[in-house]
């Protein structure tokens, strides 16, 4: 298996990739090429991938993590390209969501325009779904433990009014590699504590191979909403003990969250770049 990151909030040195705040990855499994998550409204994923030589209209299934512009903004562009993967969500992202930054409430939720005119195209996850085999969606996540402390500044709109996100958008993707799990999260909104405890439910017996993903440490790109210290370090602590091989995280995570959980999780916690490629 291989993923290459069209989009981080950050990059190398030297790239000459486009970047913003926004995640995708495109996974190759197989004969099967997948996209989790396209990255935010200025379609920097999308050029990405024209760059690196990634050929979209060749993709088979796009899946999103949640309701969130800066995971759905190149949804549209994809679909203009690639007329035949499904794309893989929950109905709840497509209510509208906000975000509650310092000049006022922010539109963040995915463009309505894609659900008039690609309805055909969408395909509704509400239960684990192996969508081949050895990928499979989880869109039902349980809460053993606390959400991010991060989330408090994000809301849905329901019957016209605003309430906090519930995060019932929220999905996340497990690929069976070798034997072994590799988790997917966008932002980790749900707590990727219940994420990864989720995917140990579904698969008692498998070793976890890898976390990839946002763990949503503050809010979006932002300096405010930030996890303290002690919610960045019990989570480093847990997957340290808990996740059998690497995790790599980006995006949502922030650089002050990787900085927290480096002492705790050293060689085992990988920072992601666009434009990198990770191969199992
Ligand atoms: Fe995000
Ligand atoms: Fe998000």
């Amino acid at each position: 298996m291989e993923i290459t990151i069209l989009l981080e909030n950050s990059k190398l040195k030297g790239s000459n990739l486009s970047i913003e705040h926004g995640i995708s990855m495109y996974i190759e499994k197989n004969d099967y090429n997948l996209l989790f998550d396209t990255g935010g409204p200025e379609e920097s994923a999308i050029k990405n991938a024209a760059q690196l030589g990634i050929d979209l209209s060749k993709i088979d299934a796009v899946v999103i993590s949640h309701g969130h512009s800066d995971h759905t903004g190149g949804l549209m562009k994809f679909l203009e390209i690639n007329n035949k993967a499904l794309v893989y969500l929950k109905k709840e992202a497509l209510t509208p969501h906000y975000s509650k930054r310092p000049e006022g409430m922010k539109y963040i939720g995915m463009d309505s325009e894609i659900a008039e005119k690609y309805s055909d195209r969408l395909n509704f996850i509400d239960e684990t779904t192996e969508i081949v085999r050895g990928i499979f969606l989880v869109p039902q996540i349980s809460k053993k433990f606390s959400v991010p402390s991060s989330n408090q500044v994000l809301f849905a709109k329901k019957d016209e009014k605003l309430i906090y996100d519930n995060f019932k958008h929220e999905l996340f993707l497990i690929i069976e590699n070798n034997k072994d799990l590799v988790i997917f999260s966008g932002c980790g909104h749900s707590g990727i504590k219940n994420i990864v405890n989720t995917a140990q439910n579904l698969f008692p017996n498998k070793k976890i191979e890898a976390v990839i993903g946002g763990f949503h440490l503050q809010a979006g790109s932002f300096d405010y909403a930030l996890a303290n210290g002690e919610e960045i370090e019990d989570i480093a602590k847990w997957l340290k003990s808990e996740v059998d091989g690497k995790i790599y995280t980006g995006h949502c995570t922030g650089e002050r969250g990787m900085n927290l959980m480096k002492p705790v999780l050293k060689d085992k916690l990988e920072m992601i770049y666009t434009g990198i490629k990770i191969t199992f």
